[in-house]
């Protein structure tokens, strides 16, 4: 008799344990509802596209033309080569959210506007899978390839001049700028 009580109190406990066990299983998955509803949504990209052309794709794709076509390439070269496949990699990202540029909003909705955000991201995965292996030949094909994406789409989107008049080396006068000076 007192077996049995000992064995009904216990799986009265069990019971109660289990009833527990679930509540705070409940309330943990209404906490985690509310802290993902509070979160801040990811950080928009400050700047504009054009600024972003200027300042990081066009300067990390131009590393990477030179690389492909350089004479010789050192183990530092490569390394640099390396990081600027990076920036570019990640630049494509940037591109498809947009920024604080006048027409930026607009662009990032077009459906040819992501594919080649896109495509700018897989030639600079290009680049990097050729900078693993040192393979020049490879790098150059890669960066053939994307002054095919960066040509495609500015015929594409890019108005005949800048919305900003932002230079890529503003404190140095090297005469004839792809950019034209600020109105
Ligand atoms: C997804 C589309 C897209 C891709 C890919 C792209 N660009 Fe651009 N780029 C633009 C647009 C649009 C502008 C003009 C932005 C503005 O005027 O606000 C621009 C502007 C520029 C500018 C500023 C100067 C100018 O002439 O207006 C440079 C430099 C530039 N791009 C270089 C490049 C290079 C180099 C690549 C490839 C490695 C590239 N871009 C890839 C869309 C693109």
């Amino acid at each position: 008799m007192r077996r049995a009580l000992c064995f009904e109190s216990a799986s009265v406990d069990l019971f109660r344990f289990f009833l527990s066990l679930a509540a705070l299983l409940i309330l943990s998955g209404a906490c985690m509802a509310e802290a993902t509803e509070e979160n801040e949504p990811p950080l928009p990209l400050p700047v504009s596209i054009n600024a972003l052309m200027v300042a990081l794709v066009d300067w990390s794709a131009h590393e990477i033309w030179d690389a492909g076509y350089a004479d010789t390439l050192t183990d530092r070269d490569w390394l640099l080569v390396r990081q600027h496949a990076i920036k570019l990699a990640s630049s494509g990202t940037l591109l498809s959210i947009g920024g604080t540029g006048k027409a930026d909003k607009v662009w990032v909705t077009a459906p040819a506007w992501q594919e080649y955000t896109r495509e700018l991201t897989k030639r600079a995965l290009d680049a990097l899978a050729a900078v693993e292996v040192e393979d020049q030949a490879a790098l150059r094909k890669a960066g053939d390839g994307m002054l095919g994406t960066c040509l495609g789409c500015h015929d594409t989107f890019k108005p005949e001049t800048p919305t900003e008049g932002i230079r890529h080396v503003p404190h140095y006068d090297y005469g004839e700028s792809v950019i034209p000076e600020p109105e």
